[in-house]
Parts: C-alpha cells; sequence; structure tokens
C-alpha cells in the first residue's frame, strides 16, 4: 500500500496540464470526495497498528502535494493561458483608438498660417501676460490715452503694470524689438477682455495679428496682401476698407469682404448688407516704429489684426462663442481628425 501512494506521489509531482479542464479532472481524480485520497483515508482503519504512522504520513504528503499542485497549476492557468483558453485571437487587431479632433480654432489658426506662409510671414509668439510698455504705451497709447477705453483690461493684482494682454498688437513691439527689417510675421494668440460672457463674446478669444515692416511699403502692398488673404481664406476677394481710428496705425482702417447676399443665413450675418467686417489694419504709426528703434524715415510697413473665433464661428456655422471654451465632446467631435 505505501509502495502505492508512493507511486501516486510521483504521479502528481509528474503531472502536467494543458488546460483548465485537465486539471479539475485531476483534482477530482485525487482530492475529489471520492477520490484516491479519501479512499486511502477509509483504509486507514484496517491498517496494521505498527504501520499506521507511516502510512498516515505518506497519505497526507500525497494530500497535501495534490492540493499544493492544483492550486499552482490554477494560477500558472489564470497568467499565461487566459488569451488561448477561450479560442481568441491574440493576432487580432486591437479595439480601436479614438484620435481626437482638431479644435476649430486650432483649424482656423493652421489655415490662416498657412496662408501667410505661402507669402513668406513666419510665425512669432508672445507672453499672454504683458506689461504696460508692450501692450499700451509703445503702440501709441499712452497713459490717460482716451484709447485704452476701448480694450477692458484685466490687470495682475494690484500692479497697474502688469496686465493680461488684449490684443496681440503687443507682439509687434516685441518683434521690432528683437528684429531688423525687412518684418513679416504673423503672431498668433490669446487674448483677454473684461467683458460679459454671452453667445457673441467672451472675456477671452483669439486673434492673429500681422506685421510687414520694409522700406516703401505702401498702403497698396497692405491691400494686396488682404484680398490674397480673403481669397485663399474664403474664396472671396471683393472687400472694401473704411476709414477707421486705431492708434498703433496711422491711416488705419477697417476690412469688410463681401459675403454676398444668396442664402437667409447671408442675410441675418451681414444684417441686409453683403459685408462682413473681418480686421483692423494700417499703416503702423511713425511713433511706433521709433518706440522699437526702427527708423521711419528709412522704413515704413503695415499691420493688421483680426479675431479668429469670429472666423470659426462664421465658417462653420457654429451660433454661440461659448462652445469653443466648454470642451464639450459632442461639439468637439464634429471637426475633422487630428493627424
Ligand atoms: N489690436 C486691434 C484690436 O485688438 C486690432 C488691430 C487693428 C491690429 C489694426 C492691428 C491694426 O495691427 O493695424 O482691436
Amino acid at each position: 500500500m505505501i509502495d502505492k501512494i508512493k507511486e501516486y506521489i510521483a504521479e502528481v509531482e509528474d503531472f502536467q496540464a494543458k488546460s483548465k479542464e485537465e486539471i479539475e479532472a485531476f483534482r477530482i481524480k485525487f482530492s475529489g470526495k471520492k477520490g484516491i485520497i479519501n479512499d486511502f483515508f477509509s483504509e486507514f482503519r484496517n491498517v496494521a497498528v505498527e504501520q499506521k504512522k507511516e502510512f498516515g504520513q505518506a497519505i497526507n504528503t500525497l494530500k497535501n502535494i495534490a492540493e499544493e499542485k492544483v492550486k499552482l497549476l490554477k494560477e500558472e492557468a489564470d497568467t499565461s493561458t487566459q488569451y488561448q483558453s477561450k479560442g481568441e485571437d491574440i493576432t487580432r487587431p486591437g479595439e480601436p483608438i479614438s484620435i481626437g479632433s482638431r479644435h476649430p480654432i486650432s483649424l482656423v489658426k493652421n489655415n490662416i498660417i498657412d496662408i501667410f506662409s505661402r507669402i513668406g510671414f513666419n510665425v512669432s509668439e508672445g507672453p499672454e501676460i504683458e506689461d504696460d510698455w508692450h501692450n499700451f504705451t509703445a503702440l501709441n497709447l499712452p497713459e490717460y490715452h482716451p484709447a485704452r477705453d476701448m480694450q477692458d483690461t484685466f490687470f495682475i493684482q494690484t500692479d497697474p503694470d502688469i496686465l493680461l494682454r488684449t490684443h496681440t498688437s503687443s507682439v509687434q513691439v516685441r518683434y521690432m524689438e528683437n528684429n531688423k527689417p525687412p518684418i513679416r510675421t504673423i503672431s498668433p494668440g490669446r487674448v483677454y477682455r473684461n467683458e460679459a460672457i454671452s453667445a457673441r463674446s467672451h472675456c477671452f478669444f483669439h486673434q492673429v495679428e500681422g506685421l510687414y515692416i520694409d522700406k516703401d511699403v505702401s498702403f497698396a502692398d497692405l491691400k494686396q496682401t488682404l484680398q490674397y488673404f480673403t481669397q485663399e481664406m474664403f474664396g472671396k476677394s471683393k472687400i472694401r476698407l473704411r476709414p477707421s481710428y486705431f492708434p498703433f496705425t496711422e491711416p488705419s482702417a477697417e476690412v469688410d469682404v463681401y459675403w454676398g447676399l444668396e442664402t437667409e443665413t447671408d442675410y441675418k450675418m451681414t444684417k441686409g448688407t453683403g459685408w462682413l467686417e473681418i480686421m483692423g489694419c494700417g499703416m503702423v504709426d511713425p511713433n511706433v516704429l521709433k518706440n522699437c528703434n526702427i527708423d521711419p524715415d528709412e522704413y515704413s510697413g503695415f499691420a493688421f489684426g483680426m479675431g479668429i473665433d469670429r472666423i470659426a464661428l462664421l465658417q462653420y456655422g457654429i451660433l454661440d462663442i461659448r462652445l469653443l471654451s466648454e470642451n464639450d465632446k459632442r461639439f468637439l467631435d464634429q471637426f475633422i481628425p487630428a493627424l
């Protein structure tokens, strides 16, 4: 009988399983209610007294190693065979991963950058937290200048010198301070104004500033450049320049593009005129050039600034500007995927 038990011990030690079913069959064979080990225990009373000790120890050994083996095999099966046992195909491609989409602001911004880079403009950036000099004073808006009221400003804490930039024109100043003409640059970025939030305006939005400084730059160059832009951006090159006022340009103008009056939306957007205002522009004021160490007798230039959010609303027919900053996935998913 002892020999028989030893044979079983060897069998348990050698046992290998190919599936969870085989492990279960093995468990039942040895440790099940009617299994080998219980059979031995029932035999125990018939064993001669002097053999009881040796016999008992042998059965216990068999019992322990059988249980240990089942435990071990089950653990192995759980980790290594979980992919195979149910017949799953591990070469199958994974679940699709959503790659997200570009934000409409980025789409419009990238388009504007593309259009101007084709005619030699580079991209420059500046800080959103600005000082008074770059946002106002250097741009011909000295302290107490009434035109400062055109842009309601967020100041940082109590320091009236530090503020959130109200326009990207501040980057013009930084660029001219650090680069010599000829200059052709556009500066996209976020700007802030202390305005009530509604469907049509927000306390932060985005602008692109354009700056061109060289010898003999004229107003005609400005108009040509803008016409090229509106043609590329909207497929429309009929524009008009209305006299306007900005402290940093002289003369200054507001640019309208002829949108047309073909649909009811055209009517609504253009208030029945067919014209849509898209940006401000002008010839850089000599005072601004001087403030940035550029000689106005040698150089001249033009500048323009437009709102990206407004163009995104127009292009995609978005009715509420707040959607652009709410990060609602249902809204964002409607734009083309990021690549
Ligand atoms: N900075 C102006 C604004 O935020 C926009 C602007 C107008 C920029 C005329 C210019 C410009 O460069 O020449 O309203």
